[in-house]
C-alpha cells in the first residue's frame, strides 16, 4: 500500500519577531534606528514633561496613558528650574528641535531612566506615534518601552488614504476610526469622496434638496455590475453628513494632524445631485433618479450660467467647512454623450472657440478653478483634467497608470499618485483566490501596494519635485459594511504608509512582511479592527512536483497558530496544528493536498491556501 510519510522535523522556539527587527517592530520604517541595551519602565511614578503642554501631541499621549491605566499628569518643563529639565524617570516631549530635522521630523531617544522626544507640530505626534507602536503594556501598574536612539522625517509631504462613502455611507464613528488608524501610521491626507452618482453626502444648506432626495436610492446592484444576472436587494439606502458632524470629524483629524480633502465631483459622477435639481442637467425635463448600480453615466452637469453658480455656491459651503489647501472637484470619468446631443453646448464650444467636447470640459474645470481659487483654495483633480488641458493652478491625481502624473509634472504641475495598477486601489483584491470576497477586480496584493514607488525614473530631478505624494484609494461598490472596509484597507494601508514615509533604501517587504506586520496586526486587533489576515508565510496556492517536499512555515501574526490538513479537506481548528517544519513524502503517481489556515487569537482567520505537492 502506497503511505504518505510526515515527518516533523524539529521543534524551533518561537521566533520573536520585534527583536530581531532593526526597525524595532516600527510601521512605517523610520529613517534611523539605532537600538540600545536595556528599556524604560514607565510607572504610576513616571513624570511626564511638556515644554508645551497644550500641544496636541501631549494631549494625545497623556490621553492614550489613560485608557491604558496610567493617569500621570504633564508637567510643565517651563516651570521647572534648569537642572531639573533631564529628570530620572520622566518622559519628555519638547518642541525644541535641531534645525536640522526636516518637516514632520522628530528625533526619540529612549534611556532606561528617561525618555526624550523631540519634534515641533505634527513632528511631535509622529514621534509621539512611534512612541506608542514601542511600548508593551505589561499590566496596570507597567509599561516597558525598549532602549533606542531614532531620528526619523517623512519622504513625501501628502500622504493619502480616500474613502468612496457615496457608493456605501459610512458614519461618524466608523470615518473617525478610519482617521484615527490613518494616524496610527503617520498617513496626513483624507481624501473624502463625499458625492457620486449613488448619493450625495453633505448637506448643503442653500440647496437642501442634495440631500432630501440626493442622498436616497431605491436600492443596490448586489451583484457584480455589468457581469452577472441583474440582482438588486429591494431595499432603500441613505445617508449624509450634516454640516455640524463634518465641522465634529474635521476638528477629529486636526487633532491627529490629518487635513481633510473633500472631493465634490463634477462635471460627471453627479446623477445624484441631476436627480435632486434637473435642471443641472442638459434635458431638465427628462427625470432622473440615483443610481443603482455602479459604471459611468451619461446624465451629467451641464456647463450652463445656472450650473456654474450652484457649484460656486455649493462650494463656497464646502470651503468654510474645510479649512485645508485642496478642494478635490473630481473631473474623472465625464461621459460626453449629453454634451454631445446639446445644441447648448455646441453653441458654447462654438462660442469660446474650443476644439471639441473635451475642451469644453476643460472649460469647465478652469471655470471651477477660478472661482475655487478666488477664495483662497487650490483645486485637485483626477488625471482626466489633463484632457483638452490642464487648469492653470491644478494639482493631478494620477489614477489610470503614472502616465497622466508624469505628463502633469513636465508641464510642472503638482501630482499625487495613485495608480490602479500599481497597488493603490484597495478595492481590488488581495489575493487571487475564490475564497477572497467579491471585490471590483484587479489584484492589488501586499507585495504590490508595498513595491510602489511613486517618483517616475521618466521625469528629471526638477519634474520629480513636483510628485508631492501618494495615495491609496478605497472605493467602495462592493464594500457594504465597516467590518469589509477594514478588511479592505488592512493590512495594505500600512504598506502605503511605508510607501509615503519611509526612504527608499529602508524599504523591505520580507522585513516588513514577515517580521513588523505580524508584530503590528495584534496591535490592530486590540484597537478593535478588523484586518485581512494573511496566509502562512511559506504557504501559498501552488503546484510543487518531486517526492520529498520540506514545509517551512511562519505565521503572519505574532501569537496565532497555522492549522493544516493533508486530507483535502480545509483545515479548522480541530485539525492538526503546524509548529515546526515538516518533511512530506509522497509516493508515486500521487497528489497530495497540503491546506493551510492561519487563525488568530481574536479567531480571525485568513483564506485557505492548497499547495499541491505532486510526485508524477
Ligand atoms: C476613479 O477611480 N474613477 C478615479
Amino acid at each position: 500500500m502506497k503511505k504518505v510519510l510526515i515527518v516533523i522535523l524539529l521543534a524551533l522556539s518561537v521566533p520573536c519577531f520585534a527583536q530581531h527587527d532593526p526597525y524595532m517592530g516600527i510601521v512605517p520604517a523610520p529613517v534611523s534606528v539605532k537600538k540600545g541595551n536595556g528599556e524604560f519602565k514607565l510607572t504610576a511614578e513616571t513624570i511626564i514633561l511638556a515644554d508645551s503642554p497644550n500641544h496636541k501631541a501631549v494631549r494625545f499621549f497623556t490621553e492614550y496613558l489613560r485608557k491604558a491605566g496610567f493617569s500621570n499628569t504633564v508637567t510643565d518643563l517651563n516651570q521647572l528650574a534648569k537642572g531639573n529639565k533631564e529628570m530620572k524617570n520622566s518622559i519628555t516631549l519638547s518642541v525644541n528641535t535641531k534645525s536640522d530635522l526636516p518637516a514632520e521630523g522628530y528625533q526619540l531617544h529612549v534611556y532606561d531612566d528617561h525618555v526624550v522626544l523631540n519634534g515641533k507640530g505634527a513632528g511631535l505626534f509622529y514621534g509621539m506615534q512611534t512612541l506608542i507602536q514601542l511600548l508593551q503594556i505589561k499590566n496596570n501598574n507597567l509599561i516597558t518601552i525598549p532602549c533606542t536612539n531614532i531620528k526619523d522625517y517623512p519622504r513625501f509631504g501628502y500622504r493619502g488614504m480616500h474613502l468612496d462613502v457615496s457608493r456605501h455611507f459610512f458614519d461618524v464613528d466608523f470615518v473617525k476610526k478610519y482617521i484615527d488608524v490613518m494616524a496610527m501610521y503617520k498617513l496626513n491626507t483624507f481624501h473624502w469622496h463625499l458625492t457620486d452618482d449613488q448619493g450625495w453626502r453633505i448637506e448643503i444648506k442653500k440647496y437642501p434638496k442634495l440631500t432630501e432626495i440626493g442622498s436616497k436610492r431605491a436600492q443596490t446592484k448586489i451583484n457584480r455590475a455589468g457581469i452577472d444576472l441583474e440582482l438588486y436587494d429591494n431595499t432603500p439606502y441613505e445617508g449624509f453628513y450634516t454640516q455640524d458632524q463634518i465641522r465634529e470629524i474635521v476638528n477629529y483629524a486636526t487633532d491627529r494632524f490629518i487635513t481633510i480633502v473633500p472631493e465634490i465631483e463634477l462635471p460627471g459622477h453627479s446623477m445624484a445631485a441631476v436627480a435632486s435639481y434637473p435642471e443641472l442637467s442638459c434635458d431638465p425635463k427628462k427625470t432622473y433618479k440615483v443610481a443603482e448600480t455602479w459604471g459611468e453615466f451619461k446624465d451629467v452637469y451641464c456647463p450652463t450660467e445656472e450650473t456654474f453658480k450652484m457649484m460656486d455656491d455649493i462650494l463656497f459651503e464646502v470651503m468654510l467647512l474645510f479649512p485645508g489647501k485642496y478642494i478635490h472637484i473630481g473631473g474623472d470619468e465625464c461621459n460626453k454623450t449629453a454634451w454631445k446631443n446639446s445644441d447648448f453646448c455646441k453653441q458654447l464650444i462654438a462660442d469660446k472657440n474650443l476644439k471639441d467636447e473635451e475642451g469644453l470640459q476643460s472649460y469647465f474645470i478652469r471655470r471651477i478653478e477660478q472661482y475655487v481659487n478666488s477664495q483662497g483654495h487650490s483645486i485637485i483633480g483626477w488625471d482626466e483634467i489633463l484632457e483638452g488641458g490642464l487648469a492653470p493652478n491644478a494639482t493631478v491625481m494620477s489614477w489610470r497608470g503614472e502616465a497622466g502624473g508624469i505628463k502633469a509634472a513636465q508641464q510642472n504641475h503638482d501630482v499625487i499618485m495613485t495608480p490602479g495598477s500599481a497597488g493603490m486601489y484597495f478595492d481590488h483584491t488581495q489575493l487571487k483566490s475564490p475564497l477572497e470576497p467579491l471585490s471590483i477586480g484587479g489584484n492589488a496584493p501586499l507585495s504590490k501596494t508595498y513595491s510602489y514607488d511613486p517618483v517616475p525614473a521618466e521625469l528629471n530631478k526638477d519634474e520629480q519635485k513636483h510628485i508631492i505624494g501618494v495615495q491609496a484609494n478605497l472605493w467602495t461598490e462592493y464594500i457594504p459594511t465597516p467590518a469589509k472596509a477594514e478588511y479592505m484597507l488592512l493590512p495594505r494601508m500600512l504598506a502605503l504608509a511605508e510607501v509615503a514615509w519611509s526612504p527608499l533604501a529602508n524599504k523591505d517587504f520580507k522585513n516588513f512582511s514577515e517580521s513588523r506586520i505580524p508584530h503590528q496586526l495584534p496591535r490592530l486587533d486590540a484597537a478593535g479592527y478588523n484586518y485581512r489576515v494573511p496566509t502562512a508565510i511559506g504557504a501559498s496556492d501552488t503546484v510543487l512536483t518531486g517526492s520529498k517536499f520540506n514545509i517551512e512555515l511562519t505565521t503572519p501574526v505574532e501569537g496565532a497558530t497555522i492549522y493544516y490538513t493533508l486530507d483535502g479537506y480545509n483545515p479548522r481548528e480541530t485539525d492538526l496544528k503546524y509548529t515546526a517544519p515538516l518533511q512530506i513524502t509522497v509516493p508515486d503517481k500521487m497528489t497530495v493536498d497540503f491546506k493551510t489556515i492561519v487563525i488568530t487569537p481574536s479567531g480571525k482567520r485568513s483564506v485557505v491556501t492548497d499547495m499541491k505537492l505532486q510526485n508524477k
